[in-house]
Parts: structure tokens; C-alpha cells; sequence
């Protein structure tokens, strides 16, 4: 286990009431930390224990605890570490903060977690977070659905160790032509890209992003066919994120929404 005791947690801090705190599960964003939310800041400012995904979490956000914040990481642990300490932490009354990077809904293995500790009766709540292709669109000041060219964002990964169902296979999500946001997935780049110029015209954009709101960001749109070799030029592997995208194209069409012809219940024709 690597822990980092900033001080000895003081006896007045180990307050019982805690007990009726919920572990906080807290998405922490990209990784700047003005993109956190206000309630994620919160609880990490709150924090008797953060227990952090250090692998992706940029190191900006654990530092916004305070400095007696027992802080764990967790790259080097396994699920048998983490929940045990969650648990102890819980029932000795201090605020637990369980911390992932992105928003909690995607690929954070929350779940495995959260069961552990209901069957523990012990009570969690979620805070989300803003997931990389958030960040990534914002960076590139683009929207993802534009009228008439492309409606449908796709989430999804490659398959990896983890494994991804049949039916989610890139070839199927790829014939979607859909504004498709790949995570954990450029070590095997270039088996996407060829998988992805089967369905999508070779010219389409697609951003690469490495350490999207960081201080180190790379943020770049390249055409499909370069997306490979780019990836490897800069020797990107781990936190990087692609979204393959006709939008991105920054194609001028607008949206019915706000034409003067489209009338609605808050615009009735004039
Ligand atoms: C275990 S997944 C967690 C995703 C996270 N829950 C989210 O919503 O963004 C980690 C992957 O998310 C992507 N990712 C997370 N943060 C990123 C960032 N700041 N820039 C680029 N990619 C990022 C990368 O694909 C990375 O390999």
C-alpha cells in the first residue's frame, strides 16, 4: 500500500457523526482543477481521507486537500486493498472521498466498489465529474452534434484486456459514422485507424488529446488517415483521448432551434 501521511490525523477530526457521511465517490475532471464542480471541491477540500487514482488524476486536484488529509493511492493497489480501507476509514468517523479521474460513469470501476460497500450497509454517494470528451470538445470550441450532418455522440473504448462485447465492436459503433470519443485505446491505434477508414472518409477530423486541461495538454486535430503516425510521433500511450468527428470540420450549418422560421412554445410566430 503507498500512503501518504501528510501529519497524524488529529483525534478531534476522527468525529463519529462522520459515520453518517456517505463515502464520497467523486469524478474529478480532466484535470484542471477550475473544471471540478463545486460539490467535487468540495469534499475533496473535506477530506479526511482521499483515496485517488493517481495514474490519472492530476496530481492539481489531490492538492486542493487540506494538509491533513491522509492521501492513498491507488495505482499500485487492488480492488482487496482499496475497499478494506475505505471501510476502516469509514467506521473509524472520517470523511472518505474515493477519487477518479473524468466523470464516474465512464470506466471508472465504481461499481465493483459501491457493491462492496453496500453489502458493508455503508452508505456512498456520487459526485460526476466532466469527462475527457467534454474537455477535449470545449478545448477544441466545438460542438459534437451539428444539425443535418451528425446528432449522435458514441462512447466507447477498444477492446484491450478488459474486452468489449461483440455487438459493440468498433465496426459496428464505426458504421454509425456517429461523433464517435474513444478512450483507452492508443495502444492500439493503429488497428483502430484502419478499422475506422473502412466506415469513415479519410479526411474526417479527429482530435487526439494526451492530458486534456492539463498543464502539459496536447490537443490536435488530425486528419483519419495521420491519426495513427501522429500517435506515435508523440509517443502517446496512456491518457489520451480520440473523437472522430465530421463535426470537427467546423462545418457553418445551423440549427432549426434558432432559425426564424421555426417557431416553438417560448418563440410563437411573429
Ligand atoms: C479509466 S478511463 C476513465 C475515463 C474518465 N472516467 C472520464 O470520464 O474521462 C481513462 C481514460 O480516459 C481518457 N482520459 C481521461 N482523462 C483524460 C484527459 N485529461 N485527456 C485525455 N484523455 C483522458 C483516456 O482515454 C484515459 O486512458
Amino acid at each position: 500500500m503507498v500512503a501518504i501521511w501528510k501529519e497524524e490525523i488529529p483525534a478531534r477530526r476522527c468525529r463519529l457523526p462522520a459515520l453518517n457521511h456517505p463515502i464520497s465517490f467523486v469524478g474529478a475532471g480532466p484535470g484542471a482543477p477550475d473544471l471540478l464542480t463545486l460539490r467535487a471541491a468540495e469534499r475533496i477540500r473535506q477530506a479526511d481521507v482521499l483515496i485517488w487514482t493517481d495514474s490519472l488524476v492530476c496530481p492539481d486536484i489531490a492538492a486542493l486537500a487540506k494538509d491533513d488529509c491522509l492521501q492513498i493511492r491507488t495505482s499500485r493497489l487492488t480492488l482487496e486493498d482499496v475497499v478494506p480501507q475505505l471501510i476502516q476509514h469509514h467506521k473509524a468517523g472520517r470523511l472518505v472521498v474515493r477519487l477518479h479521474d473524468g466523470d464516474t460513469a465512464l470506466y471508472s470501476a465504481i461499481n465493483e466498489q459501491i457493491c462492496a460497500l453496500t453489502d458493508e450497509d455503508i452508505p456512498v454517494e456520487v459526485v460526476p465529474g466532466i469527462s475527457a470528451y467534454q474537455a477535449a470538445a470545449a478545448g477544441l470550441s466545438s460542438e459534437l452534434t451539428i444539425p443535418g450532418l451528425v446528432q449522435t455522440i458514441v462512447l466507447s473504448r477498444t477492446g484491450g484486456r478488459t474486452g468489449v462485447p461483440e455487438r459493440e465492436q468498433l465496426h459496428h459503433l464505426a458504421a454509425l459514422k456517429a461523433s464517435l470519443c474513444l478512450y483507452l485505446s492508443a495502444r492500439h491505434v493503429e488497428e483502430v485507424e484502419a478499422t475506422l477508414l473502412e466506415h469513415y472518409p479519410a479526411e474526417t477530423p479527429v482530435a487526439v488529446g494526451h492530458r486534456v486541461s492539463w498543464p502539459d495538454q496536447l490537443l490536435e486535430v488530425v486528419p483519419l488517415r495521420e491519426m495513427a503516425a501522429f500517435t506515435e510521433r508523440h509517443a502517446l500511450i496512456r491518457t489520451t483521448l480520440y473523437v472522430i468527428s465530421p463535426a470537427l470540420s467546423k462545418d457553418s450549418r445551423r440549427s432549426r432551434l434558432y432559425s426564424p422560421d421555426h417557431d416553438h412554445l417560448f418563440r410563437p410566430r411573429r
